[in-house]
C-alpha cells in the first residue's frame, strides 16, 4: 500500500488487540502504519510484542506525573514526535480527559468489551454474564469526553449463555475484537469514516459489516 496512516497505539496490558493490528498491517490489509507504542504500565506484555516486530515502544508512567493534565502532556507530545494521526486504545485503562482530546480532535479510538451503551465501565464481560443478557459483544467507537460514550463506529455480536463466566464470555468477545478493530482502523486510514453527530457512516461498507462482521473484508 502506498500512503499511510501514522497510528499510536496506547496500551496499558496483555497487548492481543495491539498484536491483531499488527497482524493486519503486516498481512497488508490494514493501510496504516504503527509509529509508536505507549504504555502507562511498565511490565504490560504489549510492549514486547511491539518491540519484537521493530515498533518504537515508550513508557509513560501516569504514577509519575503531578496529575492527569501533565501525564498527558507527555502522552500528547511523545504522540507528536512520532507523527502520530490517529490514536488507537487498545485495552489502555486511563480515562483521557477533554485536555489529551482537544490535541486529537475526533481521532481518538477505542475498543470496549460490550454493546455499548450497556456494561461501560470495567470487569463488564463479567457483569454481562451476571446479568444474564443473552448477547453481548464489543464495540468500537471515538472517545469523546464522557466514559465509553462517543459516537460508534462498529460492533460485533456474540451470544451469552447461562453457564458463561467473565473468562469464557471476555474470550468468546476477544476473538471479535480481534477481527473489527484492524477493519475499522482500514476503514479511518482510507478515509471511509464520516462523523454526523452520533452517527458514523462508513462508505461502501455492507450494512450487515457495522453489526457483526464474521468474516473480514478489508
Ligand atoms: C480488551 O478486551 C479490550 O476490549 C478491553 O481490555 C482488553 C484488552 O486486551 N478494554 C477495555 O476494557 C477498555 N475500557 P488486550 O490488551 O489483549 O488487547
Amino acid at each position: 500500500m502506498n500512503k499511510r496512516l501514522n497510528i499510536g497505539i496506547l496500551i496499558s496490558g496483555r497487548g492481543s488487540n495491539l498484536q491483531a493490528i499488527i497482524d493486519g498491517i503486516e498481512r497488508d490489509v490494514i493501510a496504516a502504519r504503527v509509529t509508536v507504542v505507549i504504555s502507562n504500565e511498565p511490565d504490560a506484555y504489549g510492549l514486547t510484542r511491539a518491540r519484537t516486530h521493530g515498533i518504537p515502544t515508550r513508557v509513560v508512567d501516569h504514577r509519575s506525573y503531578r496529575g492527569r493534565e501533565a501525564f498527558e502532556d507527555q502522552l500528547i507530545k511523545t504522540l507528536k514526535e512520532f507523527q502520530a494521526e490517529l490514536v488507537v486504545l487498545a485495552g489502555f485503562m486511563r480515562v483521557l480527559t477533554p485536555h489529551f482530546l482537544q490535541a486529537f480532535p475526533l481521532r481518538v479510538v477505542n475498543i470496549h468489551p460490550a454493546l455499548l451503551p450497556a456494561f461501560p465501565g470495567l470487569d463488564v464481560q463479567r457483569k454481562a454474564a451476571d446479568y444474564g443478557v443473552r448477547f453481548s459483544g464489543c464495540t468500537v467507537h471515538f472517545v469523546d469526553e464522557g466514559v465509553d460514550a462517543g459516537p460508534i463506529i462498529a460492533q460485533a455480536v456474540v451470544p451469552v449463555y447461562p453457564t458463561d463466566t467473565g473468562e469464557t464470555l471476555a474470550e468468546r468477545i476477544l476473538k471479535m475484537e480481534h477481527q473489527v478493530y484492524p477493519r475499522v482502523i482500514h476503514w479511518i486510514a482510507t478515509g471511509k469514516v464520516r462523523v454526523e453527530g452520533r452517527r458514523v457512516f462508513v462508505d461502501g461498507a455492507k450494512m450487515d459489516e457495522h453489526l457483526s462482521p464474521i468474516e473480514p473484508s478489508f
